[in-house]
């Protein structure tokens, strides 16, 4: 019998935390996630060689869905109050890029309104923030996270597949601006192609006022072609960073959160170290995902989905959306298997699942 009215899984882990990907169309194409070219995909193999090819092989998207399988703003809306009166406090809205998905500023305006939402924060590539930035900040949109993997113009298009670095400059610049902070930086540390630039990015942190993390690559591009060796540890990350600089370790309040922290002593920056692959952090995740078609993932390596697109479309109460709710969050995997025999990379990747 489901008697709690929180969010418990087997392991007695409590979601407070959902991540709602509102799109699974992207205008950027990282190696590390959609890649689109075959050399692009098999980056680490060929070393880019192959990628000043001037004919690539483009590879062709994966099917997006079609608009009436999407959910729509009304019924995210709801999934999140459902969510709230099971204990959720802090939303996230992600992709695919969530900037794409049209009037995303009217779901913003939806959920800050909902009591109980203690935090919203939106995670972007950061090409189209910069025209969004007011409408977003007027929404009720507390914080954003923005990817940034290379500061190298030629790099951050090798990384990205787009020449796009000085509109994300640009609108990491405006969200500080205009008060969307603390503004994180997500840079995904990849062998051979940005670990040189580790140093520099943490300098530009400092210079600049924002927060970054180095975050450890994992499986789940989509043209499977992550290789342990291209990933570059959080221990890796941290000696670089040492040589550099003088680091302060920042305890963190809250058990869940995915990075360990450091301040650069003498300055006010924070760089963090995301490592799921050599020190996983499942123990205390307290995370759920929506995906944009309505699919609960209790882990981003779940290998199964659970659907509440349909009961939402059929006559279903509330309460029986919570009832589901428990039901699947019971069942959350206990950690995932990186790097194990057993490992089965899921069959959406990052681009569906929104980071
Ligand atoms: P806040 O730290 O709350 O501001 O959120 P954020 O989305 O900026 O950072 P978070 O630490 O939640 O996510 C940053 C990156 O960490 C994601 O893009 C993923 O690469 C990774 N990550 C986040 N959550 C998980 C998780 O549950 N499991 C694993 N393995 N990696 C995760
Ligand atoms: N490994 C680690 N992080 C990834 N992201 C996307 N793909 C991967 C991957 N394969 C992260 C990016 C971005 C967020 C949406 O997800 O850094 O910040
Ligand atoms: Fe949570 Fe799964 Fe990530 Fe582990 S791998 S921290 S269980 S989402």
């Amino acid at each position: 019998m489901l008697t709690s009215p929180l969010l418990i899984d087997s392991h007695g882990r409590v979601m407070r935390d959902l991540r709602v990907s509102v799109t699974d169309r992207c205008n950027f194409r990282c190696v590390y996630c959609l890649p689109e070219t075959e050399e692009a995909a098999h980056f680490y193999r060929t070393k880019f060689d192959a990628i000043r090819n001037p004919s690539p092989k483009k590879i062709p998207l994966p099917a997006l869905h079609p608009r009436s399988h999407i959910l729509t703003f009304e019924e995210i809306e709801r999934i999140v109050r459902v969510g709230v009166s099971l204990g959720i406090q802090k939303i996230r809205l992600t992709g695919g890029e969530p900037l794409l998905r049209k009037d995303i500023e009217g779901l913003i305006a939806r959920i800050a309104t909902i009591n109980g939402v203690e935090d919203l924060a939106l995670t972007t590539n950061g090409f189209l923030f910069l025209r969004k930035a007011p409408a977003l900040r007027d929404a009720g949109l507390k914080r954003i996270s923005f990817s940034l993997d290379s500061l190298d113009r030629d790099n951050f298009k090798r990384m990205t597949g787009r020449d796009g670095l000085d509109e994300v400059l640009a609108g990491i610049r405006e969200a500080q601006r205009i008060g969307l902070g603390p503004v994180k930086v997500n840079a995904v540390v990849i062998r051979d192609l940005n670990d040189g630039e580790i140093v520099s990015l943490a300098r530009r942190a400092v210079d600049d006022g924002f927060s970054i993390r180095f975050i450890e690559f994992m499986p789940l591009d989509s043209s499977r072609a992550w290789q342990k060796e291209a990933v570059v540890t959080g221990r890796e990350i941290l000696d670089r960073l040492s040589t550099a600089f003088e680091l302060e370790r920042v305890q963190s309040a809250n058990a869940s959160e995915t990075a360990r922290r450091w301040r650069i002593k003498g300055t006010s920056a924070e760089v963090g170290i995301i490592a799921p692959v050599t020190e996983p952090f499942c123990g205390h995740c307290n995370r759920l995902r929506l995906t944009a078609d309505g699919k609960i993932r209790t882990c981003l390596f779940s290998l199964v989905e659970h659907d509440l697109k349909g009961m939402l479309r059929s006559d279903c109460t509330d309460h029986l959306v919570a009832r589901r709710l428990r039901e699947i969050v019971s069942g959350k995997e206990e950690r995932h298997h990186i790097g194990e025999e057993d490992f089965a990379q899921p069959e959406r990747t990052m681009s569906c699942i929104g980071g």
